[in-house]
């Protein structure tokens, strides 16, 4: 990655890749591994990006674009931007509460946070700590039936608007770089753990005074003496359902009465079986990489599926979005939004709320900004005729059903 030089002041950045550069800086080897890895040979991490790049991007001229509308509408509640904070596991390990401040900077920017199973912070938390947020809950599917009921109750409880299913990750991706920081789980390597001294500021605001966090979600299924970052890493290694299947998505349309959206799509078969089952909404996504490697970036994988499932269900798009054009892309080919991962997770670990807003405030300046350069005032412009994509037809993802 490039290395960019502006020291630590967050208003001096310009861009997410030299947020990430910061972020690099500032986190220990073994998290900066954890937040930016992908799986084994890291190909589809590789082509989320490539193939956001190889989309040219043609403009139409004197069309007096003044101060384009990004305002649009996500699971029909208004959103400022066609933007929603990914849900992302044990954020508490980039900095203390990172959850809880991931969830006022979506607020302030007026868009939706989707709060993850695994995350460190519960989500009572989030709705106590955090008014006006728009909380959506990602639910991995657990083998107790209990256990995944009750997580229902509570998002209910809480008025959760949406509720999305992750379909990608029964089993965890092969990350050797993640396991080979690590002498087993939970037990840093020694040059690890001498890395990790060197970084004080992280230490400081991360793991003083508490240590590493626990998974607030899933703490009232541990016993008292197993709710820490161990034990409920162990406990999620069993409870995860390696058997989800298409009954699992159909039981839970039957019982989840809010909006509730499938994410792992990257097959348009999938993405027509998903919308014959009543979902109201995909995410095309391979994880950001982390997940099968080789399989298709979501970007590439995108037309074949807007082809069967666009206007019929909403189609959000994640996994290499960087720039406010990569968001004009996802749109020109049919995606409603995008869901963003590791940028905000790059800007919570260098500045906390302040870094994340500013995140999503690099991402929205570019959007709009490519959004005049191009000639268009409205996102729905984005859309079908406008010529934006000239060198996109040779991108292609899975075909068929
Ligand atoms: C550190 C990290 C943790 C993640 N944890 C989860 C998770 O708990 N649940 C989930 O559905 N997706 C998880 N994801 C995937 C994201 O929701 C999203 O699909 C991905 O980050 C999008 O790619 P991007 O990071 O390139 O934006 C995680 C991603 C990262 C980077």
């Amino acid at each position: 990655m490039r290395r960019y030089h502006t020291g630590r002041d967050l208003s001096r950045v310009q861009s997410i890749p030299e947020l990430a550069s910061l972020a690099q800086r500032y986190l220990p080897h073994f998290v900066w591994e954890y937040l930016a890895g992908g799986a084994e040979e890291e190909i589809t991490l590789t082509a989320n990006r490539r193939d956001f790049d190889r989309l040219g991007l043609c403009p139409r001229t004197l069309q007096g674009v003044q101060d384009p509308d990004l305002s649009t509408s996500l699971s029909h509640r208004p959103a400022a931007l066609p933007i929603v904070i990914a849900p992302t596991g044990y954020n508490g390990m980039l900095r203390r509460d990172a959850d809880v401040l991931l969830a006022r900077a979506a607020t302030a920017k007026g868009i939706p946070l989707c709060l993850s199973t695994v995350s460190c912070a519960s989500m009572e938390q989030l709705v106590e700590q955090v008014p006006g947020l728009n909380l959506w809950f990602q639910l991995y599917c657990l083998k107790d039936p209990a256990v995944q009921e009750d997580l229902l109750k509570r998002a209910e409880r809480l008025q959760v608007s949406t509720l999305l299913l992750t379909s990608d990750a029964t089993v965890l991706g092969n990350r050797e770089w993640d396991r080979r920081n690590f002498q087993r789980p939970q037990k840093l390597t020694l040059a690890n753990k001498i890395d990790v001294l060197g970084h004080p500021r992280w230490m400081a605001g991360t793991l003083w005074p508490h240590g590493m966090p626990s998974l607030g979600n899933l703490d009232p299924y541990l016993p008292k003496e197993a709710r820490n970052a161990a034990g409920a890493q162990h406990f999620i290694g069993n409870q995860m359902d390696t058997g989800l299947n298409w009954e699992s998505l159909a039981r839970l349309r039957d019982r989840w009465t809010g909006q509730l959206i499938l994410k792992g799509v990257l097959h348009p078969g999938d993405a027509e079986r998903a919308v014959a089952l009543g979902v109201d909404g995909i995410v095309v996504t391979n994880h950001g990489g982390r997940q099968l490697d080789g399989s298709p970036s979501a970007i590439a994988a995108l037309p074949a599926i807007s082809a069967v499932a666009k206007g019929k269900v909403q189609i959000l798009l994640d996994s290499g979005v960087r720039r406010g054009s990569d968001i004009v892309r996802a749109m020109a080919l049919g995606a409603d939004g995008v869901l963003v991962g590791r940028p905000t997770l790059f800007g919570v670990a260098v500045g906390g709320e302040a870094g994340a807003q500013k995140a999503l405030q690099i991402l929205g300046d570019e959007l709009k900004r490519a959004m005049i350069l191009l000639g268009c005032q409205r996102l729905d412009q984005l859309v079908g005729e406008h010529p934006l994509i000239e060198y996109a037809r040779d991108l292609s993802g899975p075909q068929g059903s």
